[in-house]
C-alpha cells in the first residue's frame, strides 16, 4: 500500500517539477495506444474475397495461401513448377486454384490474367501479393557477369512490376490492395548480384504506385523480411551457386581473393544461414495478413526481430557504420589493400 502511494507522489512530484516532460511522455503513450487501436481495426466482410499470390511454390507464399484458404479467402495460388502446385493442391480443398506462373514470361502471365478475370466475374480481384522471388547468383560483384544480374532482375522486379500492371484494372475494379515482397537487403545493400539491387526497385516502384493508386482506393503495402529459412536462402543452392562463380573466374581475379576467401566466405554463409536465418515464417505471412484483413494496412512491414531491431535501424545509420558492421561479417581477399601494404611492411 505504502509503496503504491509512494509512487503516486512520485508522478506527482515529476508532473509539478517536470510538466513539459510528462506532458511529452503523456502525449507519446496515448499517440501510441490510438495508433495501435487504429492498427488492430480489421475489414468486415473479407471472405468470399479473390486473393492471387505468386511464388506458392515454397516459402512464404506457401505458408500464405494455406492460411488465406483456411480463412475463407478464395485463394489462387501461382507456382512455378507442376510439383509445387500439386503438392500445395493435396494439404487443401478444392476451392483453393492453383495456376502455373513463371513472372518472366509475358504470355504466361496474360493466361494467369485470363483465368483470374474469369474466376473473379465482376467482381475484380481483391488481394495481389507479389511474393516470388529468387537470390541467386549472389556474391561479389566482380564475380558476376550481365546474365547473372538479368536472372535475379528479371524475376524480383521485371516479373513483379508486369504482374502487377496487368493485374492493375483487376483491382482497381474492387479498390484492392497489393502486397510487394521487398527485403531488409533493399534497404541495405549488400551481397553483390542482383537481389538488393531488384528489392530496392520493389521498394520505389512500391512507393510510386502507393501514390498513384492513393485516388483508386487501391492500397499499397512492402514486406521487408529478415531472414528465414525458405528456399530464397537455401544453402545448399547458394553455395552451389558460389562454386559455379568461383570455378569460373579468370585465375588473375580468383588469386586476387586467394582460396582461403572463398573457402571463408562460404563458412560466414553457412554461419549466417543457420545462426540468423529464423524458421518461423509465420512472421512474415502474418504481416501479409494484416496487410490484406487491417482496414488501415500499413505502408511498411518490417517482419522478423533481425529487421525491426537490426537491419532496418541500420539502414538508417550513416553509411560507414553499416560498411564497418558489414566488413567485420565478412572476409577479407588476400590482395585487398590493408594485406598488401601488410606484406610490404613485412618484407
Ligand atoms: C521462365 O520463362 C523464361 C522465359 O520464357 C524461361 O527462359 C525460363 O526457363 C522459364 N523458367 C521455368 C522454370 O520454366
Amino acid at each position: 500500500m505504502n509503496k503504491v502511494a509512494d509512487v503516486h507522489i512520485f508522478l506527482l512530484q515529476l508532473w509539478i517539477v517536470h510538466p513539459a516532460l510528462m506532458g511529452t511522455m503523456t502525449s507519446i503513450i496515448v499517440l501510441f495506444l490510438c495508433w495501435t487501436i487504429r492498427d488492430s481495426v480489421k475489414m468486415k466482410g473479407i471472405p468470399e474475397k479473390h486473393v492471387f499470390v505468386t511464388g506458392c511454390d515454397s516459402g512464404f507464399g506457401n505458408l500464405l495461401a494455406q492460411r488465406l484458404h483456411r480463412k475463407g479467402f478464395i485463394v489462387i495460388a501461382a507456382c512455378l513448377t507442376e510439383k509445387g502446385s500439386q503438392e500445395l493442391k493435396t494439404c487443401t480443398s478444392p476451392t483453393l486454384k492453383t495456376v502455373i506462373l513463371n513472372v518472366t514470361n509475358p504470355k504466361s502471365i496474360d493466361s494467369a490474367v485470363e483465368y483470374v478475370t474469369a474466376e473473379t466475374g465482376n467482381k475484380g480481384l481483391y488481394g495481389l501479393v507479389n511474393n516470388a522471388g529468387r537470390a541467386t547468383p549472389i556474391g561479389p560483384t566482380d564475380w558476376l557477369d550481365m546474365e547473372d544480374f538479368h536472372r535475379v532482375l528479371d524475376v524480383n522486379l521485371i516479373g513483379l512490376i508486369e504482374v502487377t500492371l496487368k493485374f492493375l484494372p483487376l483491382l482497381k475494379k474492387s479498390r484492392g490492395r497489393i502486397i510487394n515482397v521487398a527485403s531488409v537487403m533493399g534497404r541495405l545493400a549488400f551481397g553483390g548480384g542482383g537481389y538488393s539491387l531488384s528489392k530496392c526497385g520493389v521498394e520505389s516502384f512500391s512507393d510510386s504506385l502507393r501514390r498513384d493508386m492513393q485516388h483508386f482506393g487501391v492500397k499499397v503495402s512492402i514486406i521487408e523480411p529478415g531472414f528465414f529459412k525458405t528456399g530464397v536462402t537455401s544453402l545448399e543452392i547458394i553455395e552451389k551457386d558460389l562454386n559455379r562463380l568461383w570455378d569460373r573466374l579468370t585465375p588473375d581475379v580468383r588469386c586476387a581473393y586467394g582460396d582461403k576467401y572463398f573457402q571463408n566466405y562460404l563458412k560466414v554463409q553457412r554461419l549466417s544461414m543457420k545462426t540468423l536465418c529464423s524458421a518461423d515464417i509465420s512472421k512474415v505471412t502474418n504481416c501479409m495478413e494484416h496487410a490484406l484483413i487491417a482496414r488501415y494496412p500499413r505502408t511498411r512491414y518490417g517482419a522478423g526481430w533481425d529487421a525491426k531491431f537490426f537491419w532496418l535501424p541500420l539502414s538508417y545509420a550513416p553509411a560507414f557504420i553499416a560498411d564497418i558492421m558489414l566488413q567485420l561479417l565478412l572476409p577479407r581477399p588476400i590482395c585487398s589493400k590493408r594485406s598488401l601494404a601488410k606484406n610490404q611492411i613485412d618484407v
